[in-house]
C-alpha cells in the first residue's frame, strides 16, 4: 500500500458523498473530489472544508471522461476511489430507463476502465437495497438472489458486476455498499440532504412539519405490518460514512472484493417515522392516507452480518436520524 495515496470521491458534492469526504478528511487521508454539478453542489464541499479547517482539491468534471480521470488519478497520486457519482431517482429511471443506463452504466464503465488502466487497485461503490427487487425474506442478507424491479436497481447490479469481471484482468480489488434508506445529517447542521425533487421520507416530513409542503402522502396503510405502512431500514449518513472507510480499511488489508449491505437490522415504518418526526421537531406533520404505489415491498431490512465480521457498528438509532436531519432542514446551513 502507497501511504499517502489521494482517495478520489467522485459525487463527492452530493448528500452522501459529502459526509464521506468529511469523514475521510478527520481521518487524516488526502481527498480529491470530482462531481458533475449534475444534483451536487460545490458550496457542499466549500461546508466541508470550513468544517474540517481543510482544502479539498475540487474538479468540475463527469465520471464519463476518460482522458480527465487519468489525468487526475497521475496529478493527485490517487489509489483509491469512492464511487458515488450517479442518477438514484427510481421513478425517473421507469419513467427514462435509456437515461439511467447511459448515466449510470456506461459513464460508470468509463470511469473504471480509465481508474484500472491508470493503475487504481481499490474501488468502493455506492450500491442499492433495490438490487434485491421484491425480497423472499426480510432481513435480506447478501447472497438474496438480486432481481432489480426497475432501472436504477439495475443499473447498480451491472456495475457490480462489471468490478467482478474487471477484477480478473486489474490488479484490482473492489467493494460494493449496498445501502438501505441513507438518511440524517452531519450534527453541525452545515451538511445535509438537499435533493430535487425530493423523494426521501424523513426530509419529506421534515419540509412538511416546516410548511413548505402541505402534506406528506403515506403510500399504503393496508400492507401486512403491524401498522399497515411499508417498513424500512433508516442508516445514519454518519454510520454510512464509517462504513465506506471500513471497507477500505479491510480492502488495504488484503480483505478480498466483497459485497457488503449497509443497514442497522431495524425497521421503522412509515407511521413511526412520522410520529418520531413529530416528537423530535414539537410539531403537528400534516397526514394524508394515500394508495399503495407499485413496485413497493412491505419490508426492506438490511442483514448487516457480514459488515459487522469487518469491525463496522451503527452508532445511531432514528432518533439521531431524525433530529440531526431536523438541525440541517430546520437551520441556516442550507
Ligand atoms: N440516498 C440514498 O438513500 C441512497 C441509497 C442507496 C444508494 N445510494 C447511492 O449513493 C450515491 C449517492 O447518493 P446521494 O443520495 O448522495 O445522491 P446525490 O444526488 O446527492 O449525489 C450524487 C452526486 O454525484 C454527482 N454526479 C452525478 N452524475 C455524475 C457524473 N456523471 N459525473 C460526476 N458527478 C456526477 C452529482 O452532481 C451529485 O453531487 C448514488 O450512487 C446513489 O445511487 C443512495
Amino acid at each position: 500500500m502507497r501511504g499517502m495515496d489521494a482517495v478520489l470521491v467522485s459525487g463527492g458534492a452530493g448528500y452522501i458523498g459529502s459526509h464521506v469526504v468529511k469523514r475521510l478528511v478527520e481521518a487524516g487521508r488526502p481527498v480529491v473530489v470530482m462531481d458533475n454539478e449534475s444534483t451536487g453542489h460545490r458550496e457542499t464541499v466549500r461546508a466541508v472544508e470550513a468544517l474540517t479547517g481543510r482544502e479539498i482539491p475540487y474538479i468540475p468534471g463527469d465520471v464519463g471522461d476518460g482522458d480527465g480521470v487519468r489525468r487526475i488519478v497521475e496529478e493527485y497520486r490517487v489509489g483509491a476511489v469512492m464511487h458515488f457519482a450517479a442518477k438514484s431517482v427510481v421513478a425517473e429511471s421507469v419513467r427514462h430507463p435509456e437515461v439511467y443506463f447511459s448515466e449510470n452504466v456506461a459513464k460508470g464503465i468509463a470511469f473504471f476502465q480509465a481508474l484500472c488502466e491508470a493503475g487504481v487497485s481499490r474501488i468502493v461503490l455506492s450500491s442499492t437495497a433495490a438490487v434485491y427487487g421484491n425480497p423472499e425474506r426480510v432481513p435480506i442478507p447478501e447472497e438474496h438472489p438480486v432481481r432489480p424491479i426497475n432501472p436504477y436497481g439495475a443499473s447498480k447490479v451491472m456495475l457490480e458486476q462489471v468490478l467482478g469481471w474487471l477484477e480478473t484482468t486489474f490488479p484490482m480489488r473492489w467493494v460494493a455498499l449496498r445501502y438501505f434508506n441513507a438518511a440524517g445529517a452531519d450534527p453541525s447542521g452545515r451538511l445535509g440532504e438537499r435533493h430535487d425533487p425530493e423523494t426521501h421520507l424523513i426530509p419529506i416530513v421534515l419540509e412538511a412539519a416546516l410548511g413548505r409542503r402541505e402534506r406528506v402522502t403515506v403510500f399504503g396503510t393496508d400492507y401486512d405490518t403491524p401498522d399497515g405502512t411499508c417498513i424500512r431500514d433508516y442508516i445514519h449518513v454518519l454510520d454510512l460514512a464509517d462504513a465506506h472507510l471500513e471497507a477500505l480499511a479491510a480492502l488495504e488489508d488484503g480483505h478480498p472484493s466483497a459485497i457488503f449491505n449497509v443497514g442497522t437490522g431495524l425497521g421503522h415504518s412509515v407511521l413511526e417515522v412520522i410520529r418520531m418526526a413529530e416528537e423530535v421537531c414539537g410539531r403537528t406533520v400534516p397526514v394524508e392516507l394515500g394508495a399503495r404505489r407499485p413496485g413497493d415491498p412491505p419490508v426492506l431490512v438490511a442483514d448487516g452480518g457480514r459488515l459487522r465480521e469487518i469491525g463496522w457498528q451503527p452508532r445511531y438509532g432514528l432518533w439521531e436520524i431524525v433530529a440531526s436531519a431536523w438541525a440541517w432542514h430546520s437551520g441556516e446551513g442550507r
